[in-house]
């Protein structure tokens, strides 16, 4: 029996666009910098908190030692040495910088509050649920990573944003990693790709500083990773939620604490990390609004995004109606208006009212006749989707950036 409470129902807000505050967010460049930091760290991972604002934090510790590689020019020999460095249990290659390899070996230390049983329900949600969670954490992930400024700009001007489709196959890698039983154990790669992510965000951290085009505070802070985990998380509950998905309390559970491990493994403090979805969803509603809006770099990257998808729909021909429709659906209309997503008066309405329906009918809540015809082609559209996205991650790698964005 699906675990659907009304308070649920009513957290989740009425439209999957909505987002719950996101409805009524003003773009982020309106945000003032001196509100304060909220949330209370009670509803933490930690329990308590420093007090610090997460906007003005960083990480600590990645941080000065990406500078220090950088500055004694070990970048390319770390790529080279941890290029084949895969699996959880493998020990570290040999020759790494001695500051490194002591990094490493802490990073790699899943945290305390590690529950095993838990992260096995949330594996068997990952493979119960797999198609909801490509179509949300993926595509409506990427839709919203692209109206949020600050991680538009620094995509765009990063070295990985000359090359978007090379870029998302690399964060795939990750994706695919943490959802095996084993993601966090001997034998899974999750632990090691998100270490190697974290290096990678210390590494643009430090780059984009010198980038031309970027000003502002040094990107990649801690709200801003909290933002982008809302956008996986708190999102794809809220999604999943609202369409009907049937989740036990223990796939619940097991799901948000398989995204904790992940938050805390890129170097998200605990303090800030969510110990209960309700608690998520209070910070989501904080972070989101005021961290959201257009840029034309988000423009780019999402039409970039849409022809990868239109792409994998019918190779060749470009179907985009049908891609441009449900990812205006996935996000609702002032994202997709941020993004630029041209409105589809014929199948915007269609898509809104038929994939509701198809989750019902595959969550077994009504029956075939009231399924519409237009579902059958989202259902093959998404099919190819996940059959992509579950699929690509072995064929590239995780490497810390040399440099920014060419020209
Ligand atoms: C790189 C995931 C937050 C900007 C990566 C990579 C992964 C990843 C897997 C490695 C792939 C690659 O090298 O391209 C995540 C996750 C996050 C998060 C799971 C939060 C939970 C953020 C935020 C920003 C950001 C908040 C910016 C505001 C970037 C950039 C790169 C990167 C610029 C490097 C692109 C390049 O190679 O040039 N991220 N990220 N990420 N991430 Fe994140």
């Amino acid at each position: 029996m699906a675990d659907l409470s009304r308070r649920d129902m009513l957290i989740s807000g009425t439209t999957l666009g909505a987002l719950g505050a996101l409805g009524m967010a003003s773009p982020a460049q309106a945000a003032s910098q001196s509100d304060g930091w909220t949330w209370p760290a009670s509803g933490s991972v930690a329990g308590s908190g420093s007090g610090a604002d997460p906007r003005w934090v960083w990480d600590d510790v990645a941080d000065p030692l990406l500078a220090s590689l950088f500055d004694r020019g070990l970048i390319p020999e770390v790529n080279r040495l941890l290029y084949d460095w895969n699996r959880n249990d493998q020990p570290l290659p040999a020759g790494l910088p001695e500051d490194l390899r002591a990094f490493i070996e802490q990073a790699r230390q899943l945290p305390s509050w590690v529950d095993p049983a838990k992260l096995n329900a949330g594996a068997r949600f990952h493979v119960l649920k797999g198609n909801y969670i490509v179509v949300l954490t993926i595509v409506g992930a990427g839709m919203l990573a692209t109206a949020i400024p600050k991680e538009a700009r620094s995509v765009y001007y990063s070295a990985g944003g000359a090359d978007l489709k090379d870029r998302v196959a690399k964060t795939n890698i990750l994706a695919y990693a943490v959802r095996p039983q084993n993601a966090w154990s001997a034998g899974g790669t999750a632990v090691v790709e998100a270490v190697k992510t974290r290096l990678v965000h210390a590494a643009v951290r430090h780059l984009l500083q010198s980038s031309p085009h970027w000003s502002g505070p040094i990107p990649i802070s801690q709200e801003d990773m909290l933002v982008t985990w809302h956008t996986l998380a708190t999102y794809s509950m809220r999604g999943m939620r609202e369409w009907n998905v049937r989740i036990s309390s223990a796939e619940s559970t097991g799901y948000l604490q398989s995204l904790q491990v992940m938050g805390h493994m890129l170097g998200i403090r605990d303090e800030f990390l969510p110990a209960t979805w309700d608690s998520s969803y209070a910070q989501s509603d904080i972070v989101l609004p005021r961290n959201m809006g257009p840029t034309s770099e988000g423009v780019e990257l999402n039409a970039i995004l849409r022809n990868m998808l239109a792409e994998l729909t019918s190779p060749g021909s470009i179907d985009k109606p049908l891609v441009n429709a449900f990812s205006r659906y996935l996000t609702g209309n002032q994202v997709a208006d941020w993004n630029g997503i041209p409105r589809q008066p014929l199948l915007d309405p269609v898509v809104k009212a038929a994939w509701p329906l198809l989750v019902r009918f595959r969550e077994g809540l009504i029956g075939l006749p009231l399924v519409p015809a237009t579902a059958w082609l989202l259902d093959e559209m998404i099919k190819k989707w996940t059959t992509y996205y579950l699929t690509r991650g072995a064929q590239t790698k995780i490497v810390i950036p040399t440099g920014n964005r060419p020209g």
